[in-house]
């Protein structure tokens, strides 16, 4: 009998390929669930005009968690284009799934693991142990964008910003704006998350990651919210260091750091370099959560081009379906996939594309469900 039931979406391109390897491990560990397909992506775009169709947010409703795969996106003009006919100019607008699950379901914080395995060919050092906390919900992502800006918008911000009266004068169509909205509430739960990861996993500092001598009101409110979490935690230092600071120390000085915390755009960006010094992104795993709710994820892209080819590492993939058991509370099995993964990348038999090897996306899920199966 199931246990769980597992919203499964692989969306588009290797999404396939991917999930089906976590999911030969998840089975190998004997996590007991029952797995719910749902539709989502590219495909669902041209043919109805939404790649997040009702159907699929139902099926998250009624599931405890979903594995997600992979999807393709692509600019506005370009995603208009490849509609099907009779749903061209009739207000459609492509806008990413997984951007909108993270707001739908309200799944505060993007917990992204770049831990080092030793071994790893592709590591910048053995030595990396990084937990990335990313905003989830605003900053950047917010979607409050225009372009043209309309003439009350543009008016009213320089009624209210001298700084505005220098765009505002020209044309409306010659000025696009994206607004990064933070809230006091947004910012106080992601750095609480920060810190009580940083707490149960033994770190010994968590670093905010922004910009507030420049971005004074959005950065400046993190950095405010942080000071305030982190007295909460008196054994755990509060750091906090620049964007394009961190993406220097992150290459230099990686082993330095311990819990990142940043909002949305920042912490993408940073947990792409994050991923990157400990092997990039097919080792790159995230987990979309809230306390309600989480969508696991491999951090990677739909890649077209290897479509079918099995080349693909699956390792992100599977190490998401360890942070799935690991959100459920299943915390045995999650550590005997980490485990396992470990002793495959350790004893350096099975080698990806990626990591300068030739074995398959199978090849290699059968390698970490063999050594976690014990
Ligand atoms: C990520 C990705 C997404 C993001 C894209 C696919 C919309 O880069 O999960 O980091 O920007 O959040
Ligand atoms: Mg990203």
């Amino acid at each position: 009998m199931a246990n769980y039931r597992i919203a499964y979406l692989p969306g588009d391109g290797v999404g396939h390929e991917v999930l089906e390897a976590a999911r030969s491990v998840l089975d190998a560990v004997g996590f007991q669930a029952e797995y719910v397909p749902g539709d989502v992506g590219w495909e669902f775009w041209r043919k109805e005009g939404n790649p997040l169709p009702e159907r699929t947010v139902e099926i998250l409703k009624n599931t405890d968690a979903c594995l997600f795969g992979a999807i393709t996106s692509k600019p506005k003009e370009e995603a208009a284009q490849e509609l099907a006919p009779e749903l061209r100019d009739k207000g459609y607008e492509y806008s990413s799934p997984i951007v909108g699950l993270r707001q739908l379901f309200d799944l505060y914080a993007n917990v992204r693991p770049c831990k080092a395995f030793p071994g790893n060919p592709l590591n910048l050092r053995d030595d990396i142990d990084l937990g990335v906390f990313r905003e989830n919900t605003e900053g950047l992502y917010a979607g409050v964008e225009f372009h043209p800006i309309p003439e009350q918008v543009s008016k009213t911000l320089a009624a209210h910003s001298p700084k505005m009266k220098r765009f505002a004068d020209k044309p409306a169509d010659q000025v696009a704006l994206s607004c990064r909205i933070f809230t006091w509430e947004g910012c106080k739960r992601i750095v609480r998350a920060a810190f009580e990861y940083a707490q149960e996993h033994g770190y010994p500092s968590v670093t905010v990651v922004e910009k507030p001598n420049v971005i004074r009101e959005t950065s400046g409110m993190m950095l405010r919210a942080a000071r305030e979490v982190a007295k909460d935690f008196p054994k755990i230092e509060l750091r906090d260091t620049n964007i394009d600071a961190m993406c220097m120390w992150l290459v230099k000085n990686p082993q330095d750091y311990g819990v990142l915390v940043s909002s949305n755009m920042f912490g993408d960006i940073i947990s792409d370099l994050s991923a990157q010094i400990v092997g990039g992104l097919g080792f790159a795993a995230a987990g979309n959560i809230s306390k309600e709710y989480g969508v696991f994820e491999p951090t990677h892209g739909s890649a077209p081009k290897y479509v079918g080819q099995k080349r693909v590492n699956p390792l992100a993939a599977i190490l998401a379906g360890k942070m799935m058991l690991d959100w459920l509370g299943e915390k045995e099995k999650g550590e005997r996939i980490e485990q396992a993964v470990a002793q495959v990348i350790r004893e350096a038999k099975v080698r990806t594309h990626d990591m300068g090897g030739t074995d398959t996306t199978d090849a290699m899920a059968r390698a970490v469900a063999q050594a976690a199966a014990g």
